[in-house]
């Protein structure tokens, strides 16, 4: 593929680029993330009033949530890199939750989005509009982002080639409801700050995660695997806010885990199960307001999950029964595909609820028991380093350096979470003629260079020497790690495996400690943040090559890099030296050559004699606890719906007898609703909507409400109009109620 050609019309790159990415989307894209660790030390810390002792000075701090929802129809949702897995509803919403700690002097911002990772594209722009309306106060050193890794966001957010051939391109209307609500929550927590505290707590969680890949876990050191009980980190830290009066305003967690209990074969829009926790945490600090309302801000952030799943039941062949092969994750019949993890629930909604409100319950818990308050001075450090151009010095003789990046032949099997749909397999260290061949056609050969540089890697896509139309991968990424109190926050730019992880928390750790500033570090990774460069395994996960290693795309010694970068950082907060630090290369923002290839969504048709909003199927007239409603309407495209954010598609509601009024009880955000987007022929379509009737749903009349815009052509005209459709009502009564 040669460099950027820009003789060809639209059209000519289009075709080329639909070829390919009939290509690559067959191959499949597979993508991931991150959560947290830290250390104990018990110092219960009541709260106090602001003491003489100037160590005891409240920060300023602020939190905030918006929601961030894209349009739920027909955008590929970003993470399996499973292209018939396009949104088609929602299950749940998307937020963007943001907590702002001052000290007087320094400023630091964390979020984290219900995103499937933080691009670069992403940020640059959030970045952007933060500058527009703050000025300097809001800048790359002091604000990160990060991402809970769910798989189930609309795509579109990316600006480099490979994430755009799986995101069917850059879609404006996908990454603007992004950007707009991740600088929402931050407006919302600049606007809501106060004097207030900070305390840290951890505990153990250790039924809610798995490791994906065991084999290359036990190709570390002996002695290094030796220091921990597990093959992942259990632990959960959570960062509990209040005001001076010692009021909960918020709430931020880690903990390492893949936000995958939802399956590729969900189509709904989903926060999956660390959205589920923060759902049910808010819902208990804002017990009157409606899903993604009300003051508390509860955020379940993401950390060293690389080699992290969630389907605890583990892997099985889908067709028989029986475990899958060990090393390579194949079935004797069917291959990769068939090798599935799953679990503890029933089913993909069982799960997502168990282990939601595992990570909820324990956080909850750690919340009510804060361990120590955070004080002192905050620091930031923050450098973009060009990644493929790094060495270190690993002893007095070898040097070692990183690669331009490039993705393994394993990357395509993808993962017991969601395998390729082609026949690669995990832990392939030689290449397959057929699928090389194909590459060399298509896209190029890789350079012996890079071949050397990545081995014992075979390479699939040789992405650091494909620039056409744009770069395949970025070069450029950030490192940045704040510091408030006792805990260090280290933005990693990808999915960080459980062994990687722990070296880069020892590494801050060591370096940090080694001032005496800092005492008792809790240190804590934040995954998938700022940038995406896939995964970050240890040199010696690197070796065995199955999908984590071979999504390592800056070669063997990525992480060896990493180390020496986050030193750095680290060096340069003991040393009070930030101020010092360069900046580095800035990453690139294009401007031209971004492709979408997403057509407008076309105009809407109706059965003959119907109206947009009727049903098709009605409700039954009555109901008991615990059942599920269904209804059907004759719907619009959701897309059509233009900005979804802080509407809904959706709502329950109740009848108020005594004042004759419907009060609304749930939206499309509530875990008991799911919103079906049917996509029929002829440019009709149908909207089901589902109520999973709770337990303790009181007693009463009830109707269901949808909201959606039709698009219809007057002449040449298409004109957009907004319907809504009712059901009839119907009543719920309690499950032990008989006849
Ligand atoms: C941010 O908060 C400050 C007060 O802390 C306020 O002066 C400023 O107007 C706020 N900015 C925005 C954009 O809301
Ligand atoms: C996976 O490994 C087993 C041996 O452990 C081997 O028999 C099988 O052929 C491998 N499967 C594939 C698809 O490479
Ligand atoms: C996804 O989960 C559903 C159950 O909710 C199950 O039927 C299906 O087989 C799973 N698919 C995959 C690919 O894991
Ligand atoms: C990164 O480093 C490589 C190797 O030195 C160089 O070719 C490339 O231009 C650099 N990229 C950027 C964006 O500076
Ligand atoms: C330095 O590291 C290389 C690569 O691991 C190793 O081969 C070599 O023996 C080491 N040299 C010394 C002096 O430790
Ligand atoms: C994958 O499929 C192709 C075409 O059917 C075949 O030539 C190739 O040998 C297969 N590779 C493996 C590892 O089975
Ligand atoms: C790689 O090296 C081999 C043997 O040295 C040579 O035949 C081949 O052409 C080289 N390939 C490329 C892409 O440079
Ligand atoms: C539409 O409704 C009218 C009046 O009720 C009826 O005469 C006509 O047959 C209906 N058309 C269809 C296609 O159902
Ligand atoms: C819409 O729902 C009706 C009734 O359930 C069904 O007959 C029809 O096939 C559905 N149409 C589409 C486009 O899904």
């Amino acid at each position: 593929m040669a460099s950027r050609k820009r003789c060809c019309g639209v059209s000519v790159l289009e075709a080329t680029l639909a070829v390919l990415l009939v290509v690559m989307t067959t191959v499949c894209v597979t993508l991931i993330i991150l959560m947290a660790t830290g250390k104990t030390h018990t110092d219960p810390e009541p709260t106090r009033p602001p003491g003489p002792d100037p160590e005891r000075r409240p920060y300023l701090i602020g939190v905030g949530r918006a929601d961030c929802t894209g349009p739920p129809a027909d955008i590929p949702l970003m993470g399996y890199a499973n292209p018939q897995q396009t949104a088609a509803g929602i299950h749940t919403r998307l937020y963007s939750r943001a907590f702002i700690i001052d000290d007087g002097q320094q400023r630091v911002v964390f979020v984290t989005a219900d995103v499937g990772m933080i691009s670069q594209r992403l940020r640059l722009e959030v970045l952007q509009a933060l500058e527009v309306k703050y000025g300097g106060v809001y800048r790359r050193d002091n604000v990160v982002l990060s991402a809970t890794h769910t798989h189930c966001g609309p795509a579109g957010y990316f600006q480099y080639t490979l994430f755009m051939l799986s995101s069917k391109g850059y879609i404006k209307s996908s990454i603007q409801p992004l950007v707009n609500g991740i600088v929402k929550s931050i407006d919302v927590a600049n606007g809501s700050m106060r004097p207030g505290r900070v305390y840290v707590s951890r505990g153990q969680l250790e039924d809610s995660s798995l490791n994906r890949s065991p084999h290359s876990y036990l190709n570390n050191p002996q002695d290094e695997r030796r220091r921990y009980k597990w093959n992942t980190d259990k632990q959960v830290t959570v960062l509990k806010f209040t005001d001076l009066d010692g009021d909960g305003i918020g709430m931020l967690s880690w903990f390492a885990v893949h936000a995958v209990s939802m399956n590729s074969t969900n189509r709904m829009v989903s926060s999956d199960n660390l959205g589920h926790a923060s759902y049910l945490m808010e819902r208990d600090k804002n017990p009157r307001d409606l899903p993604g309302q009300g003051g508390f801000v509860a955020a379940f952030s993401s950390s060293n999950l690389g080699d992290v799943s969630p389907n605890i039941n583990g892997p099985r062949c889908v067709n028989t029964g029986r475990p899958c092969d060990y090393l390579n994750s194949s079935c004797p019949v069917g291959g990769t595909k068939l090798c599935v993890a799953s679990g503890p629930g029933d089913d993909m909604f069982e799960s997502t609820k168990i282990i939601g409100h595992n990570i909820y319950r324990k956080a909850k818990e750690l919340y009510a028991n804060p361990e120590e308050e955070l004080i002192g001075r905050l620091y930031v450090a923050h450098q973009w380093v060009n990644m493929t151009d790094v060495s270190v010095k690993i002893n007095d003789t070898h040097t070692v350096r990183t690669c331009k990046p490039a993705l393994g032949h394993s990357f395509a099997a993808g993962t017991t979470d969601g395998g390729g749909e082609l026949n690669f397999t995990q832990g392939a260290v030689e290449g397959d003629p057929f699928w090389d061949a194909i590459r060399d056609a298509i896209l190029g050969e890789p350079s012996n260079e890079t071949r050397a540089c990545h081995h014992p890697k075979p390479i699939l896509f040789s992405t650091g020497e494909m620039s056409w139309p744009l770069p395949w991968h970025p070069e450029i990424v950030d490192v940045q790690l704040m510091v408030v109190g006792s805990v260090a926050v280290v933005a990693v730019p990808g999915e960080m495996t459980t062994m990687a992880g722990r070296r880069l928390r020892d590494a801050v750790r060591q370096e940090l400690q080694a001032g005496s500033a800092f005492r008792d570090l809790e240190v804590v990774i934040a995954g998938l943040s700022n940038v995406y460069t896939h995964y970050i395994t240890t040199y010696e996960e690197y070796q065995v090559q199955r999908y984590e290693g071979a999504s390592t795309i800056y070669g063997p010694h990525t992480l060896s890099a990493y180390l020496q970068t986050f030193r750095h950082l680290a060096r340069a907060v003991r040393q009070d030296q930030v101020l010092a630090l360069p900046p580095g290369p800035a990453p690139p923002f294009f401007k031209e050559n971004l492709f979408s290839l997403m057509a407008a969504a076309p105009a809407d048709r109706k059965p003959a004699n119907s109206s947009f909003g009727d049903v098709l199927q009605q409700v039954n007239p009555a109901y008991r606890q615990g059942d599920t409603v269904s209804v059907v309407f004759v719907a619009g495209n959701p897309r059509h719906s233009g900005d979804v954010r802080d509407k809904t598609f959706v709502t329950v509601e109740i009848h108020d007898n005594r004042t004759d009024t419907w009060e609304v009880v749930y939206t499309d955000a509530s875990w008991e609703t799911r919103f079906h987007w049917l996509k029929g022929p002829a440019q009709q379509s149908n909207s089901t909507v589902e109520w999973h009737i709770p337990p303790g749903a009181p007693s009463g009349s009830y109707r269901i409400k949808h909201y959606g815009h039709a698009k219809q052509m007057k002449g040449f005209r298409p004109v957009i109009t907004p319907y809504e459709g009712v059901s009839q009502v119907f009543r719920v009564s309690p499950s032990f109620y008989y006849h």
